[in-house]
């Protein structure tokens, strides 16, 4: 059995989980995965629920389960509580709790969605890049962090940007992993210009590439990448980076392939066991309207079951259901593009599990 945790989240979380279960349902009679769902509440909804964004029985379930698939959590209804109990802070505790440091983002442009992309055709026609971002330390985690008022009545903050070498190298060596499946060649991204915690990073990265001598390995600061991210994205490969540079990358990266609703991601710990989500956020401007689209919850869970599980057949199965759909001239809002049919989440669900079953 695998006992798979669902957490839907706030805001799309739910619309969008809904579809994604459709299809990983279709996938488990298809392909015999023996998948078993639970189900439990994360962000805001917990909050709501238990009065703290991860319940301690929640995160046993965790703990316990093979994998978990997470829409998505935050919206506005929980911006003036206690920021210790905002829904992010589940988030983020969720991820150290069960140590999932390894984040997988792929940003891969269908080629149906050349014309969705902002981008000219010809600067991101082919993409296929990953984005390994470090999860659970850096600056979204480092202590100390404060919000004081000063003596003189200004209001002041900060934040610390801590990494150790230990956490540098296992998320190295998982970026070098990948790039030893795909094209040999790995760009870290630092800021080591300026940053202690980046000179550390990169002299670490430099270790590692010892280990992996197939690997082309460069390094760009993170403003530069962001930069040559929008002018050339296909020089890039495989990009290993910081949690936040990561953060803000993907985001970025994202928009290459047309939408963040496209986007799935892997956040993966030092074993095989992994939480799934897609990159984007609860989208509170659209939460609740049916609109939002479901493909890149959908593509977590081949993700999930290719990480986790090793089931390349049902995760090829999905991926392929999932190009079926464009093709046939399906989009969400996000997507849309002149000549295709808009649908709404449900719809493309829909197709989806229709296009799997017919494979
Ligand atoms: P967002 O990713 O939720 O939305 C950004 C924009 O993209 C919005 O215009 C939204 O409508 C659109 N969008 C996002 N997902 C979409 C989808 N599947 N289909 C169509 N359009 C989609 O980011 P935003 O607005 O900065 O954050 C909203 C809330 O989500 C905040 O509370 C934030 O903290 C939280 N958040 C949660 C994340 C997570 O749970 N992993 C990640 C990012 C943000
Ligand atoms: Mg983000």
């Amino acid at each position: 059995m695998k006992n798979i945790l669902i957490l839907p989240g706030d805001g799309i979380g739910p619309e969008i989980m809904a579809e994604a279960v459709k299809v990983l349902n279709v996938a488990n009679d298809k392909f015999d995965l023996g998948v078993e769902l639970s189900h439990d509440d994360l962000g805001g909804a917990a909050y709501d629920r238990y009065g703290v964004p991860l319940a301690d029985e929640t995160l046993e379930r965790a703990r316990v389960a093979d994998a978990i698939l997470l829409g998505a959590v935050g919206g506005p209804k929980w911006d003036t509580i206690d920021p210790a109990l905002r829904p992010e802070r589940g988030l983020l505790k969720i991820r150290s709790q069960l140590g999932l440091f390894g984040n997988l983002r792929p940003a891969l442009l269908y080629p149906q969605l050349a014309a969705a992309s902002t981008l000219k055709p010809e600067v991101v026609s082919g993409l296929d890049i990953l984005i390994v971002r470090e999860l659970t330390g850096g600056i979204y985690f480092g202590q100390p962090r404060e919000r004081k008022v000063l003596d003189n009545g200004e209001r002041m903050a900060y934040d610390t940007l801590p990494y150790s070498e230990s956490e540098v190298r296992r998320i190295a060596k998982v970026a070098f992993d990948m790039a030893m499946v795909r094209n040999k060649k790995l760009c870290s991204v630092d800021k080591a210009n300026v940053l202690a915690s980046s000179q550390l990073w990169r002299e670490v990265v430099e270790e590692v590439a010892r280990d992996y001598p197939e690997v082309e390995l460069s390094h760009m600061y993170v403003d530069n990448a962001a930069m040559q991210l929008v002018r050339a994205p296909k020089q890039f490969d495989v990009i290993v980076t910081d949690n936040m540079f990561g953060d803000i990358l993907s985001d970025q990266a994202s928009m290459l392939t047309g939408s963040i609703g496209m986007l799935p991601s892997a956040s993966l710990d030092a074993g095989n066991k992994g939480m799934y989500e897609p990159c984007h956020g609860s989208a509170p401007d659209i939460a609740g309207q049916g609109v939002a689209n479901p493909l890149a919850t959908i593509l977590s869970v081949s993700m999930m079951l290719r990480y986790s599980f090793n089931e390349v057949a049902a995760a090829d199965a999905i991926e392929q259901a999932v190009s079926l759909v464009l093709d046939q001239g399906l989009r969400t809002g996000d997507i849309m593009a002149e000549g295709c049919q808009k649908v709404g989440t449900v719809q493309m669900g829909d197709a989806v599990v229709a296009a799997l079953k017919n494979l």
